[in-house]
């Protein structure tokens, strides 16, 4: 059985992912009807890469024994000044949620609960790939995305990502 701070903070956590999903498809839309489809494309494999995390966070508890509860998904309450802001917005959010996995394993780490730590250390990997792609994304759209030129082939690059389920997550 999991400790119940170390259950509460996944359970949380499942939310977490699952408004990151609902954040990404806001910039999704956001982009879709600006016309660039490409962006919005990108921002929708995103998003079904968060309903993954939350998919796992979840079998985790159940697998555990825990009764998983939902609560709200906060309604996504950007605005967005430029094509940059999105972009901007989504690397500070993966820093968020960085600070948010490090928290519960933090906590497992001080419960010495070493199965949650291993559980936790695809995420942590996870992350750090997250914000990487966040910053270059980013630093590729201050770089390029000037001119209709860039921004043109920046779309198409962007058009192109796919989806692969996060299979090699863990499983429990
Ligand atoms: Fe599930 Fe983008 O962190």
């Amino acid at each position: 059985m999991l400790n119940k701070k170390i259950a509460d903070l996944i359970n949380d956590q499942i939310n977490k992912e699952l408004y990151s999903a609902y954040l990404y498809l806001d910039f999704a839309n956001y982009y879709a009807d600006e016309g660039l489809d490409g962006f919005a494309n990108w921002y929708e494999v995103q998003a079904r890469e968060e309903c993954d995390h939350a998919l796992m966070l979840r079998r985790y508890l159940i697998n555990n024994g825990i009764k998983v509860t939902f609560s709200s998904i906060s309604k996504p309450s950007k605005s967005f000044k430029d094509y940059n802001a999105p972009l901007q917005a989504g690397y500070e959010h993966e820093q968020y949620v960085t600070s948010l996995i490090t928290a519960i394993y933090h906590e497992a780490f001080e419960q010495k609960d070493y199965k949650t730590m291993q559980f936790l250390d695809w995420f942590i990997k996870e992350q750090g790939e997250e914000e990487t792609n966040a910053e270059e994304l980013l630093r590729k759209m201050k770089l390029f995305g000037g001119d209709a030129k860039g921004l043109y082939a920046l779309n198409q690059e962007l058009a192109a990502r796919t989806y692969t389920p996060s299979a090699t997550g863990p499983a429990k």
